[in-house]
This record gives C-alpha cells, structure tokens and sequence, in this order.
C-alpha cells in the first residue's frame, strides 16, 4: 500500500454532502486526515458526523454557499481558529445551470449566473480565504474539480462547460503565483459519475426530446459511454477521490497547474 503521508493534517472539501465532494471526504478520512465537510445542503452536517464514526478523524460539517463571498470568509476564519491552518481546499462543489443549452441561444443570460457564482466565484471565495493561510505556513494544496467539459467547449450546457474551463486557467494563474510560496494548485476532471448532477445532465438534455427520440437515465449514459469513453465505463466517485489525494498528497509534490482527466480516456492530450 502506498502510504499518501496525509494522516493528522486536516482537508477541507465543499459540495461535501453528496457525490464526488463526499467521497473525496471519506478517502481523505480513510487515510487519517481530519476533515471539514463544506456544503448548502444541511444533510452535511450529518455526513460528517458519519465520517467521524466510521474513520475515527475529526470531521467537521458547515453550511455554506460557497457563492457568498461574506459567508465563505467568515466560516473560513471559525475553521482556522478551530483547526488551525489547514493543508488541502478541494472545491467539488458545481451546479449546472438546469437547461438543455444547445444551441446556447436556448438559454438567457441569466441561466449564466448560479453556474458562475458557485462554480467559478465559489472558487475565487476560496482562494481568497484560504491562500494567505497556506502561503504563511510555506505549505499547502488547492485541488479544484472541473470537467472534460470546460476542455472541449461541450454544447450540453455552455455555462457549466464555460465555468469549467475558467476553473483550469485560474487554477494555472494561482498555480504560478503560488508556487515560490510552495503551495501547488491542480486541477482533476472527471468525464462520466452516476451522481444527482450527472442525472440532471440528462434530465435537461430529455426536455424537449420528441416521444421517438427519448432514452431513459441508464440507455443514455451507456450510449454515451459507449460511443466517447475508449476504457468503455463509468468512473465512480472514488476513482476521481483517489487522484485528488494523490494530487493533495506530497507524493506529488512537484506537480502543479495541472489538469489531470480521470475520463476513461475521453479527452487525450
Ligand atoms: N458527475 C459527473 O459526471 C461529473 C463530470 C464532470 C465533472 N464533475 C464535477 O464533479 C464535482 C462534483 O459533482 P457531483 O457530480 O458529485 O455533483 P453532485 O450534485 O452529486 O454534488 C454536488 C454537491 O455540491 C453541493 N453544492 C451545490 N451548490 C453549492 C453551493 N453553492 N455551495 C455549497 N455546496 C454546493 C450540492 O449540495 C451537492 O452536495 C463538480 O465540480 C462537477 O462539476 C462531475
């Protein structure tokens, strides 16, 4: 077993309380590391509570809309007093923005702003709060969950795909800020999870669909999938997890302004 050297330091993880965000808790805890589960859903609070029990780690549930800058600065400053620096910020948390937007002109600019607060601002809440922090201990990791979406202008749903690719090129200008400080900025994005947000993906693209052209939730993923992902299936949370923490851990230590695909092979560069 590879030892990711993570027990005792503590993570922060937003979109906590389900999908992605929740497993890359769990792994965390599961390594030893005490956690800070940030999410809007109240059901965080009780997601923590389980990691605690099940792991033996401290973990810690805040409500939090990561689109408000005051709420994210403040609860920011009760978790530094309470753990004391913090080593690793995972933003996993995303909306899309509800609606089929192919062609774009489907959408109205106002479908444009959650997925920018919460996607985009969220991330630059973040950073804001958290940076200073990591640049006076001289350590720390950021990890930002995009998307093979933001790589390849993907019509689904263009505010979502738009944030996403505005989460990369932050990530690589923190990236470069950061690094004489020693803290790493990487980005890790996955292609197809089974998650509420994945399902909304599809309930968007059902919307509108004539009658003859309908697949239900399970038939439109495995075309899907079986038409775009060379590896030919689903990646799960923790397949996406798993290289967060690699990437967290100092294990990769000399990698920074990243952006990794955990996709099956979906987007190659
Ligand atoms: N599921 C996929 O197929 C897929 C593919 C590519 C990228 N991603 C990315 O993975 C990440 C996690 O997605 P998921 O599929 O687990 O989604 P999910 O919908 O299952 O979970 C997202 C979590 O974020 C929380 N959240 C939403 N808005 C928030 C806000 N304003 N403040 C705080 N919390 C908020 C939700 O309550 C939820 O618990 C996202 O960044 C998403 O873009 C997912």
């Amino acid at each position: 077993m590879v030892d990711l050297g993570l027990s005792g330091q503590t993570a922060l993880i937003t979109g906590s309380a389900a999908g992605i965000g929740l497993a890359v808790a769990q792994e965390f805890a599961r390594e030893g590391c005490d956690v800070v589960l940030w999410d809007q859903s109240p059901k965080v609070k009780d997601m923590a509570s389980q990691i605690a029990l099940q792991y033996g780690v401290t973990a810690h549930g805040d409500c939090v809309d990561v689109a408000s800058e005051d709420l994210v600065s403040q609860t920011a400053l009760s978790i530094i007093q309470r753990f004391g620096s913090l080593r690793h910020v995972v933003h996993c948390a995303a909306v899309g923005s509800g609606t089929h937007g192919y062609p774009f002109t489907n959408l109205t600019p106002s479908d444009w702003t959650r997925p920018v607060q919460v996607n985009l601002m969220g991330m630059v809440h973040l950073s804001h709060a958290f940076a200073p922090g990591f640049v006076a201990a001289k350590k720390g990791s950021f990890v930002f969950v995009g998307s093979v979406a933001g790589q390849i202008g993907s019509q689904t749903d263009p505010p979502y795909s738009a944030t996403k690719a505005a989460n990369i090129n932050f990530a690589q200008c923190m990236a470069k800020d950061l690094a004489p400080h020693q803290v790493r900025v990487n980005v890790v994005c996955p292609g197809m999870v089974k998650t509420d947000l994945n399902r909304s993906v599809w309930e968007s693209w059902l919307h509108g669909r004539d009658e003859s052209e309908r697949l239900d939730y399970d038939q439109w993923s495995e075309q899907k999938i079986s038409q775009v992902v060379p590896l030919g299936r689903w990646q799960s949370s923790s397949d996406i997890a798993n290289m967060v923490l690699f990437l967290a851990s100092d294990r990769a230590s000399q990698v920074t302004g990243q952006t990794i695909n955990v996709d099956g092979g979906y987007v190659m560069r």
